[in-house]
């Protein structure tokens, strides 16, 4: 089975993705660390704590960074995934369990040095976590697995600018370190995520499939949650109807079944101002342009990028 350190900021597609990565009987989430983004860190380690106690598992929380690492913050969105990144849930209970006293560079960089080679990293939030383990341990890319990151776009448009998706957006100067450090590293991104659109009556049949009982807490925290985030979309986009896209949950399906993707290798680097702030700009032409600038020299690490994906199978697995 997979090993994995999950880095997200909770936020509802993050939670859906959470509790699939669970019900999958190949992976096994070794640690979970946390980031500003979809809400502040403090929340989202909240969040983190309360969605994984809700369903009867104690894996470690490490909090990450409050801040991108240059960028000035941003304002979370509360409309698109509720002022609490769970939809505004009415209430909650009380769970166990604290944050881990590592932060979550030093978690990541632990857990590395025990686990060399073992660790799949798989991040859904602005990037200032691995930024950070980057900064503490340049050799990072040797001990980990292999990353798989929900970011960026190459030919769909963005989802903050008409370029930009929003974790690299939040972010821009650790995406960039994420993109050039030389990992295993695969970018899922808007070009296969808004592929994937989750209807309210699929999800409706997802309860139904669902290992636990219908009334379940993980389950109706998770249904208000998805309720909500498909609301927005039905406003910003009502074409899709009462729907929402799986965005973080196709990262897991990538680790899981990476034959439902169509990827390309290329250089990725991210644009760090002006307009196009946020930009993943991908070399399509394997390094073929005499003229390039600077930061586009041919022996630059590459990115394996999905570029399409079967929705139709995606949607099967996942159900
Ligand atoms: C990404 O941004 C966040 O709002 C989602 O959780 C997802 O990780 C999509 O652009
Ligand atoms: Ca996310």
């Amino acid at each position: 089975s997979h090993k994995v350190i999950f880095d997200t900021d909770p936020g509802v597609d993050d939670a859906m993705a959470l509790y699939f990565a669970l019900a999958h009987p190949e992976i096994d989430i070794v640690g979970i660390t946390t980031t500003f983004g979809n809400v502040t860190v403090p929340q989202a380690t909240a969040n983190a704590l309360y969605l994984t106690r809700i369903a009867g598992y104690e894996i470690p929380v490490a909090e990450g960074g409050a801040l991108p690492l240059m960028k000035a913050p941003g304002k979370p969105p509360g409309f698109i995934h509720g002022d609490d990144g769970l939809g505004n849930l009415p209430s909650r209970v009380a769970v166990s369990g604290q944050a881990e006293a590592a932060s979550a560079a030093e978690f990541i960089v632990n857990m590395a040095r025990q686990f060399p080679g073992e660790i799949t990293i798989v991040a859904v939030g602005p990037f200032i976590n691995l930024g950070l383990a980057l900064k503490l341990e340049p050799q990072l890319p040797k001990l980990i697995k292999q990353v798989i990151l929900m970011a960026g776009t190459v030919v769909e448009p963005g989802n903050v600018s008409p370029v930009a998706e929003a974790n690299v957006w939040n972010d821009p100067h650790s995406a960039d370190l994420v993109f050039t450090a030389g990992w295993n590293l695969t970018m899922v991104g808007l070009d296969v995520t808004h592929r994937v659109v989750m209807q309210s009556a699929y999800f409706a049949q997802l309860a139904q499939h669902h290992q636990y009982h219908q009334q379940h807490l993980a389950l109706t925290t998770l249904q208000h949650a998805v309720n909500f985030y498909s609301d927005f979309h039905l406003k910003a986009r009502p074409e899709l109807g009462h729907a929402c896209y799986g965005h973080d949950i196709l990262a897991f399906v990538y680790l899981v079944a990476p034959e439902l993707f169509q990827t390309q290798d290329g250089r990725v680097r991210v644009q760090l101002e002006g307009m196009g702030n946020g930009q993943t700009m991908m070399d399509r032409l394997g390094g073929t342009l005499s003229y390039a600038e600077p930061g586009w020299e041919a022996r630059r690490p590459e990115t394996r990028v999905c570029l399409q994906v079967d929705t139709a199978q995606c949607l099967a697995l996942i159900e």
